[in-house]
């Protein structure tokens, strides 16, 4: 640990640095109140941000080890608006903003977002399955939360925004049924709806094997006679096994140049619980106390998949236990972590130091983490 003056901004004085090499990273634990921080940050970072990721208490009644969740009603609402204001004025043109939010307040802070974003910009709710198991000393079983997502102009971002990679199951779809030597592929339907159909389009097609086959009911063949001569020429065509089947289009896995779309129900199976997340705690910090509220790595690193890429800067107000700051650094990307308690210094520091060491809880494995990098610690 080397200290050192500011670098980040006039404000803040850096207390302390932790890093591999010498370079700066420009990654940065910030202790104190997320709102004084933000304004700070305006003046230095406006239209910086990549992506903010924000975990607010959930005004939910609970009092937890590290922070009290309890709030009037209004009082939080308009705290949450007034850091989404700041937010906004910090965020890239295909910037955007996931906010973690439960049942409680879900559908006042998607309000209160809209006023702040504009509803154009809204681009979702994703509900996250939190839990597997059921909660039986509750009336209901609240195994999900949501994630609201909105960017700060929806049409650089609808272009911007990154697909998710082909899944095991998706990629085991693809087939080699008759060996081509362009490798495995999927089979799709040969005909199509009629809506704007052309006369060309209607047509008895000859199976290889002689059978001859049309257009189902309401529908006609996507390509012209013509131009299915061609495509069966060139063996893009596959009438089964028995070749006297219902003609098919073959689509090659190595002509697929997007991903999947990302779908709006994240299942506990592919992005983690917050039981796996405390697990994943309980290892980190053996000598100090559990941090209640944790995210798991996996859920953060599929919001940094979508929405940035390497060398993003990422900003999480409410940092907890440092799952953000931690996520980002083994993805490769610069962050800014806020966080108001004193587990900025008992968990984050420490679950960085790891991290920088090669840790190989979360996400390690998935991103072939080694160790490496570093962050400074600012106070304000
Ligand atoms: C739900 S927890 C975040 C958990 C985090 N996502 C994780 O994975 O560990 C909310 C955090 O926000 C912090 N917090 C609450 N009000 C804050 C404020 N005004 N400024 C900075 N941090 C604040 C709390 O201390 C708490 O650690």
């Amino acid at each position: 640990m080397k200290s050192s003056s500011s670098v980040l901004n006039k404000s803040m004085q850096r207390v302390a640095k932790w890093s591999s090499g010498q370079a700066d990273t420009g990654n940065a634990l910030i202790h104190g109140d997320n709102l004084a921080v933000l304004n700070m940050l305006a003046k230095t970072h406006a239209g910086q941000v990549r992506c903010v990721y924000l975990d607010p208490p959930y005004n939910n009644g609970e009092s937890y080890q590290h922070y009290f969740d309890s709030m009037g009603h209004e009082e939080w609402l308009q705290s949450v608006s007034a850091r989404l204001e700041k937010i906004k004025l910090l965020l890239r043109t295909d910037g955007s903003v996931w906010i973690s939010i439960d049942d409680s307040e879900l559908h006042y802070l998607k309000v209160a977002a809209d006023a702040v974003f504009g509803r154009g910009n809204f681009v979702g709710t994703i509900i996250w399955e939190r839990r597997t198991t059921r909660e039986n000393r509750k009336v209901l079983s609240r195994n999900h939360e949501y994630l609201l997502v909105y960017a700060k102009n929806i049409a650089t971002w609808s272009k911007s925004r990154n697909s998710l990679p082909l899944t095991d199951e998706v990629k085991s779809r693809y087939k080699n049924l008759d060996e081509d030597p362009r490798g495995p592929w999927q089979s799709v339907s040969a005909n199509v709806q009629e809506g704007h159909a052309t006369p060309q389009q209607y047509y008895s097609l000859k199976a290889p094997n002689g059978k001859l086959h049309s257009p189902p009911k309401g529908r006609c063949w996507g390509f012209s006679e013509q131009r299915m001569i061609e495509e069966i020429a060139k063996n893009n065509v596959w009438f089964g096994r028995d070749g006297n089947a219902v003609p098919r289009l073959k689509q090659f896995i190595a002509n697929r140049t997007a991903g999947l779309t990302p779908e709006t129900l994240w299942r506990a199976d592919d992005v983690g619980t917050t039981s796996q997340a405390k697990k994943h705690l309980l290892a980190l910090f053996k000598e100090i106390s559990l941090f209640d509220t944790p995210k798991p790595e996996h859920l953060i690193q599929r919001i940094l998949q979508i929405s940035t890429d390497p060398g993003d800067l990422i900003l999480d107000p409410y940092l907890g236990s440092g799952t953000t700051a931690a996520v980002a650094h083994k993805m490769n990307r610069s962050y800014l972590g806020i966080e108001i308690g004193e587990h900025i210094k008992t968990h984050c520091t420490h679950r960085l130091q790891q991290v920088i060491a090669g840790e190989s809880g979360g996400i390690s494995g998935l991103m072939d983490w080694k160790g490496g990098g570093g962050f400074d610690f600012y106070r304000i």
